[in-house]
């Protein structure tokens, strides 16, 4: 379970060297992206690569990308996650090394690229139906978050301060709007309708959330794309976040006070389920991004 990628090579993770010049060391002047497989066939890649496309884009880095979706899938086959559940895959590329300046090396050098595979859990039934609990922080963030840089730094105090806090995430406010999770988006069911935060330069327009809008859409519920001022909060019916590693994950407490019934509510339990079924239709090969057998071409890759 300790292959990665770098710089065009697959090694051991311990033999895998950055430069201390890297400007994702020094300067967090990268982006990333998180592609969940569930056994081994990957969930929505092709949304994932345009995402990272758009991320490189926005930032500036000239990297060709029409190899990372083979990379990808090399990489969960070189750990041997075809059979497993749930990985996943983190790629990041950053503007490469050179020394340190706050403007582009020139001439340009090659981007860094890292990659590296692994398992991960969905939580036992039973700590999925108690729910989640959240605390709200303010978003610290830059204006820019619907790319997808490496720049966590103001996600990783708010996490942080959520477990601190004895919760398990926290819900970033700007301007009295509820915006996001740390890691995740916020939904929540208000008056029988389900909100979201519209994909604007203050969300990252998560790939679940996406899907799950979709899937809402789809089975008939009332589905609104507008910021969720803080004070709804308190009234909603239900709340949830999603995300790649979290799926639809319950919000039952924010703050000390219990939400709804302070249970998991029944859209939330609806929508959970139908992802869940886009996600066996995805292992069974009957969604897009799965018809070219991507198993077999990852084995020939491997080869
Ligand atoms: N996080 N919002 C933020 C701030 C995120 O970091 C993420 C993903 C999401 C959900 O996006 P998606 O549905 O595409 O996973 C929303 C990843 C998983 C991470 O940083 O590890």
């Amino acid at each position: 379970m300790n292959t990665v990628y770098l710089g065009g090579r697959f090694m051991p993770k311990s033999e895998a060297v950055v430069s201390v010049e890297d400007r994702g060391f020094l300067l967090a002047d990268g982006v990333y992206e998180v592609v969940p497989f569930y056994e081994g066939v990957p969930f929505y890649l092709d949304r994932h690569l345009a995402r990272l496309r758009y991320s490189l884009d926005a930032v500036r880095i000239d990297f060709d990308t029409s190899d990372v979706g083979d990379v990808v899938r090399r990489l969960i086959v070189e750990n041997g996650l075809e059979r497993e559940d749930r990985s996943l895959v983190y790629l990041q590329v950053t503007r490469g090394a050179a020394p340190r300046t706050h403007w582009f090396p020139n001439p340009p050098v090659e981007p860094t690229v890292y990659g590296l595979a692994k398992a991960w859990k969905r939580p036992a039934d039973d700590v999925w139906s108690r729910g989640f609990t959240a605390i709200t922080v303010p978003d610290r963030r830059w204006t820019r978050v619907d790319i997808k840089t490496t720049n966590l730094l103001p996600n990783v105090l708010a996490f942080q301060e959520a477990l601190d806090a004895g919760v398990d995430d926290a819900i970033l406010v700007r301007d009295g709007v509820a915006i996001e999770g740390a890691h995740q988006n916020f939904w929540a069911v208000i008056d029988g309708t389900v909100v979201t935060h519209p994909a604007t330069n203050l969300i990252l327009a998560g790939i679940t959330r996406g899907v799950v809008l979709e899937l809402a859409r789809g089975t008939g519920l009332r589905v609104e794309e507008r910021p969720i001022q803080l004070e709804e909060i308190g009234a909603a019916e239900e709340l949830f976040f999603t995300g790649a590693t979290g799926e639809v994950r319950p919000c039952v407490r924010v703050d000390g006070k219990a939400i709804g019934t302070g249970g998991v509510g029944p859209i939330t339990q609806e929508l959970s389920k139908a992802f869940l079924a886009l996600v066996d239709r995805t292992k069974q090969g009957a969604e897009q991004g799965t018809r070219q057998k991507p198993k077999e071409k990852a084995a020939a890759i491997a080869r």
